[in-house]
């Protein structure tokens, strides 16, 4: 069996979805590895870190010829050059990666078309059998992480309190709204900065995990309802509750040097709430890092992917941020591949228990990891969520 894995070619886009440390275990699967030439070079993988590892180096059509092609981006995810990946798909393949099957709906339409198995690493079950797979966690620590060098590296101030020769500096004070994965990560890497750090999330379930990263939780008077739905994502409120939240933000936004936004609702716009009078309410030179600007952004003058200057505020929208270190983040996107795989892939047993013959994937949604991810087969959309989607389009 081999896994093709073709360079990414959304701009920008500087992840792989194999690194070479993963191929030994890929071959103990019986898969053998088949790289389009060049494709891990701009994550710090040159091809002959892969050839070391016995993998096969070819053109991107040897990679979409394997049994199964990893890709970070799937067409659905690459707008731009995704459709020509399309065209080399074929039937009864398996295309794991990242699909934006919620919102891509031609892409998936198209990839059904060919024949080809979509496994979308966006709709991994938040189940704690499967959270070696889990991309988005994998992605939202690095972007996490990433959001508060760049505040760091836009602030003109430093991060740490420092009692110096030439006087005392005070530490910065951040801000991070949705404690989520990122968010978490933002909270414990400011911290490691130096910096003081508030946060706040609409999930009270959070306050604690909040705490013991070191940041100071933003009490709120108000009552979300039921903040969190089966799978732990935050729930979309109505606007009078986002109004009212907005009012009590205020305070703490005008006071911090650092805002770090995270509030996402899973497959809807982000709720705004950051307006532009509470931006202008911080001293000027301070900084929002919006990452919730891929679905319109938590900050209303958030533009996705541009450096907005606001009376002297900052905002920056950045919707790649894991591509900015995409060694580490090809290196973990890589490990959730690989625990996938292997949740997938059957091989006989011989009478020394060791693992003999051809192995063969088997894509059972009675499994509910399987079940889940699943999204074109046999020529159709089969996942129910996205069909609804599509049905009422
Ligand atoms: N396998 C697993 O068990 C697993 C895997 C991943 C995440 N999780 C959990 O799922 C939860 C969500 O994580 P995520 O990072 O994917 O979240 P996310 O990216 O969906 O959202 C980011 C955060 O924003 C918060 N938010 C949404 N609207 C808000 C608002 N109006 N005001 C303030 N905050 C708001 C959410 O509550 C969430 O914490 C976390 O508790 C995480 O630990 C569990």
């Amino acid at each position: 069996m081999k896994l093709g894995v073709p360079r990414e070619t959304f701009p920008g886009e500087r992840r792989v979805a194999i690194v070479p440390g993963v191929i030994a275990s890929f071959a103990k699967l019986g898969i053998e590895v088949v790289l389009e030439s060049g494709a891990g070079t701009e994550a710090g993988f040159p091809d002959s870190a892969y050839v070391d590892q016995k993998a096969t180096i070819g053109s991107r059509a040897d990679a979409f010829a394997a049994d199964i092609v990893a890709q970070v981006r799937t067409p659905g995810s690459n707008p731009i050059h995704g459709s020509s990946d399309t065209a080399l798909m074929r039937q009864g393949q398996v295309v794991i990666g990242f699909a934006d099957p919620l919102t891509a709906a031609e892409a998936v339409e198209a990839i059904a078309a060919r024949g080809a198995r979509l496994l979308s690493m966006e709709l991994v079950p938040r189940i704690t059998r499967a959270q070696s797979m889990d991309a988005l966690s994998s992605m939202a620590t690095v972007a996490g992480y990433k959001a508060v060098l760049l505040a760091a590296g836009t602030l003109p101030r430093m991060f740490p309190m420092l009692n110096t020769a030439a006087g005392t500096v005070t530490a910065a004070r951040v801000f991070v709204i949705g404690a989520g994965v990122a968010g978490l990560q933002a909270i414990a890497s400011a911290k490691r900065v130096g910096a003081r750090v508030d946060a706040y999330d609409v999930r009270p379930a959070v306050k604690e995990q909040i705490q013991s990263v070191g940041a100071r939780f933003v009490e709120m008077p108000l009552e979300a309802g039921e903040a969190q739905d089966a799978g732990g994502y935050a729930k979309a409120q109505d606007e009078s509750f986002y109004q009212r939240q907005r009012e009590l933000l205020h305070k703490t936004v005008a006071g911090s040097d650092v805002v770090i936004t995270t509030a996402a609702i899973p497959g809807k716009r982000s709720p705004v709430l950051v307006t532009a009078s509470m931006v202008e309410a911080m001293a000027p030179g301070s900084v929002i890092v919006d990452l919730a600007a891929e679905r319109g952004g938590n900050c209303e003058l958030t533009r996705a992917d541009e450096v907005v200057i606001h009376r002297g505020v900052t905002i920056l929208g950045p919707t790649n941020l894991p591509s900015t270190v995409p060694y580490h983040s090809s290196q973990m996107y890589s490990r959730n591949i690989l625990t996938l795989v292997q949740h997938l892939v059957r091989r006989e047993k011989g009478a020394d228990g060791k693992a003999t013959g051809a192995p063969t994937l088997v894509l059972n949604t009675d499994d509910e990891i399987t079940k889940e991810i699943l999204v074109t087969d046999g020529g159709h959309v089969v996942h129910p969520r996205v069909r609804q989607l599509q049905e009422a389009r």
